[in-house]
């Protein structure tokens, strides 16, 4: 088979397609080929090494995995002898991040408590785009309580892979929704559905101006005060990801400040990648027609390092997919 890897930290320059055999499931795994699957920023994190200290867990010096790649949709080719859920010809997805990654590949192989089954209606480039993404954005928006219609939801960051889910499934909830992003991208997070869109590089959200019930952050950066003055009483502050130093205070900072007042800031640790309930939810979502992935560019497997270079240089509008033949 066909596979994206690298053998040391680096730019998309690192990787390359080689031929690899295709894995033998044993146990409870499944063998998936994989039909589709798409760019995340974690992918570049993973890719580079960065921030450093995820180095503990992914390997110091080389990374301790060669694939690359998280989110991964297709069909069952073949199941180890402890299977019960799949056989072959089942269509699923699921995200790798847990389970050795290796999405951008011909075949994945994985424990069945990976995957989540596909629904006919859903086509596989479009399933490929929930994993990662949809997930973080639907988890970023709950946590002590529940969006409420009426409410008003701030996306910072709501132009890439993460926001573009955040921005719709607000507006699903009934939030009035504000997004954030650079003055390129104002149309197409408006084209999401966003009620109002603020563009960074003019205006401070957090300044002056309206007051939100939810914000969710894809890239903290800078004093986790300073989102605080946003909120309104009893609103929730949630940072998905961002710079070392923002996510750290999001962390420890945001906890203290929680505890002292009626706003709660913090980091999104109760993330819980490929929950399977989570991840059938927005599947029904996308097949109902509710939920709706912005596909900017579709690409060959062997092109993988240009989606990683388009989405590294900030230039991904929504999401970028890999359509593996
Ligand atoms: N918490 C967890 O467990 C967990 C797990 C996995 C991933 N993550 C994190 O989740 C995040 C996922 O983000 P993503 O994939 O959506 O990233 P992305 O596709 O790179 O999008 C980044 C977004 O941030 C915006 N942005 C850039 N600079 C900004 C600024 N100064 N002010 C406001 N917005 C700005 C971009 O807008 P423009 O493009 O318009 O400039 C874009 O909308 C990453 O930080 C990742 O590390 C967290």
């Amino acid at each position: 088979m066909q596979a994206i890897v690298r053998s040391r930290y680096g730019s998309p320059d690192v990787l390359r397609l080689v031929d690899l055999p295709v894995p033998v499931p044993v146990g409870d795994e499944v063998l998936v080929r994989v039909h589709a699957s798409s760019v995340n920023r974690a992918d570049l994190d993973y890719l580079t090494g960065t921030p450093f200290l995820t180095r503990m867990g992914t390997g110091l010096r080389t990374p301790r995995h060669h694939g690359l790649g998280l989110d991964a949709a297709g069909v069952v080719e073949a199941v180890g002898p402890g299977v019960t859920r799949f056989a072959p010809g089942d269509a699923v997805v699921a995200d790798l991040f847990a389970f050795g990654q290796g999405a951008f590949a011909e075949y994945a192989c994985a424990p069945e408590r990976a995957w989540t089954a596909k629904p006919a209606g859903v086509s596989f480039e479009a399933a490929a785009t929930i994993p990662q993404a949809a997930l973080l954005a639907l988890q970023g928006l709950r946590g002590g309580r529940d969006i409420k219609p009426g409410d008003h939801v701030l996306v910072n960051g709501a132009s890439g892979n993460v926001g573009p889910f955040a921005v719709q499934l607000a507006k699903a909830f009934g939030a009035e929704v504000t997004g954030v992003c650079s003055p390129s991208k104002m149309d197409f997070v408006r084209s999401l559905g966003a009620d109002h869109v603020i563009d960074y590089t003019s205006e401070d959200y957090a300044a002056s101006g309206p007051r939100y019930d939810w914000i969710l952050d894809v890239m903290a950066r800078g004093s986790v005060l300073r989102p605080r003055r946003a909120l309104r009483p009893g609103g929730r502050y949630v940072a998905a990801g961002g710079t070392t130093g923002a996510v750290l205070q999001a962390m420890a900072v945001g906890s203290l400040v929680s505890l002292a007042g009626s706003r709660t800031l913090g980091l999104l640790i109760w993330w819980k990648p490929g929950n399977r309930d989570d991840m059938a939810r927005l599947l029904a979502m996308l097949e109902a027609g509710t939920l709706t992935p912005a596909i900017e560019h579709r690409y060959s497997l062997a092109e993988v390092p240009d989606a990683l270079r388009r989405l590294e240089a900030g230039l991904a509008r929504g999401k970028l997919v890999i359509t593996i033949q």
